[in-house]
């Protein structure tokens, strides 16, 4: 028997690419109002244009019928502040890797949304279980009845670059996770149109534990002189049948995206192996950050 999410209201927190894209299969698969919130005026307008984008797209293809373009469109709202989602039932953040602003913004969603609402992170490879213990209240015990349901709410639901197009998301477990925070997260991201893997919480989960490594050394290859840029990635093209190589896909990640997964890794086993190539560094260095700054590996016009 399957399980209902009983998600009656979403709210998205972060309007980037990520976040447009879980607002977009919230709203359009999983028919759940969608709040949408960030900081900045200029993000929520392009995400929203992005979402208008998608839509449009779609009726043009004969794939959605304009009502239910208009209807999925009118379920995304936009909000100025995290209080305006006091009544959702989960709560999906997708904002900058950063375990200190993770664990602020938990700290104030637990104070600020219903306390039976799921506390959902898209992060690709902090820790869940770090982010978990941020939201036990002053003074509970991490272990007491108080904590653990504090804790148990939170979970990791990792979406894939493009949301829209991806079909996997990644049900990551903190060691707090509850069975039921679980099991409706499953049954959210299912009705969103996507296939569920789980991990346990360690650096990268499986998704990034795997593909991280495997950018980072073709970015060594590269580094050494063992092939060229379009050696490397023609490789996996037509080798593996990749849909991208992994410069080309290093550049639509971000480079500065790759880099940061890549030093969680590092720090998170002190495995040499997860090194940091000294060319992803200087790349970083230099702001050549790939798709989104107009220059990584290969140049765009954006
Ligand atoms: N948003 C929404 N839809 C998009 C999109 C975007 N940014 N980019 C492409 N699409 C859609 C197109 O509109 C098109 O849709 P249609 O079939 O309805 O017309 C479809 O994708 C195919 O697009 P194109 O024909 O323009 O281009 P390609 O066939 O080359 O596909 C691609 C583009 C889907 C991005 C493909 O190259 C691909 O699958 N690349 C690999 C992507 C990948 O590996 N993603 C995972 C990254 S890792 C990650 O996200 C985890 C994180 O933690 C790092």
């Amino acid at each position: 028997m399957s399980i209902a999410h009983g998600i009656k209201r979403l709210g998205v927190l972060g309007a980037g690419q990520m976040g447009t894209g879980i607002a977009f299969v919230s709203a359009l698969h999983a028919k759940v109002p969608v709040l949408l919130h960030d900081k900045s005026a200029h993000q929520i307008s392009k995400g929203l244009s992005l979402i208008d984008k998608l839509l449009a797209k779609d009726v043009s293809k004969g794939r959605l019928q304009p009502s239910d373009a208009d209807e999925a469109r009118a379920r995304i709202q936009t909000v100025d502040a995290l209080e305006a989602m006091r009544d959702v039932d989960m709560v999906v953040e997708a904002v900058t890797e950063n375990l200190d602003l993770k664990r602020a913004i938990f700290r104030d969603f637990a104070a600020k949304i219903r306390p039976d609402a799921i506390l959902a992170t898209n992060t690709s490879s902090i820790s869940i279980t770090k982010i978990a213990r941020a939201v036990i209240p002053e003074g509970a015990s991490a272990a007491g009845e108080e904590g653990k349901a504090a804790s148990g709410r939170v979970v990791g639901l990792h979406f894939f670059n493009p949301v829209p197009v991806m079909k996997l998301v990644e049900l990551i477990s903190a060691v707090q996770t509850s069975q039921d925070t679980l099991d409706r997260s499953r049954a959210f991201a299912e009705a969103c149109g996507k296939e569920v893997a789980t991990s346990q919480d360690v650096p990268g989960f499986v998704s990034n534990a795997l593909l991280m490594p495997f950018i980072n050394e073709a970015i060594m290859c590269l580094e050494k002189g063992v092939a060229t840029r379009d050696d490397i990635d023609k490789t996996f093209r037509l080798g593996m049948a990749h849909p991208m190589g992994p410069l080309q896909l290093g550049d639509f990640i971000g480079l500065d995206t790759c880099l940061s997964i890549q030093q969680t890794l590092y720090k998170g086993t002190s495995d040499s192996k997860y090194r940091p190539s000294v060319l992803l560094e200087r790349m970083v260095d230099a702001q050549y950050l790939g798709k989104k700054s107009g220059r990584g590996f290969y140049e765009y016009n954006n």
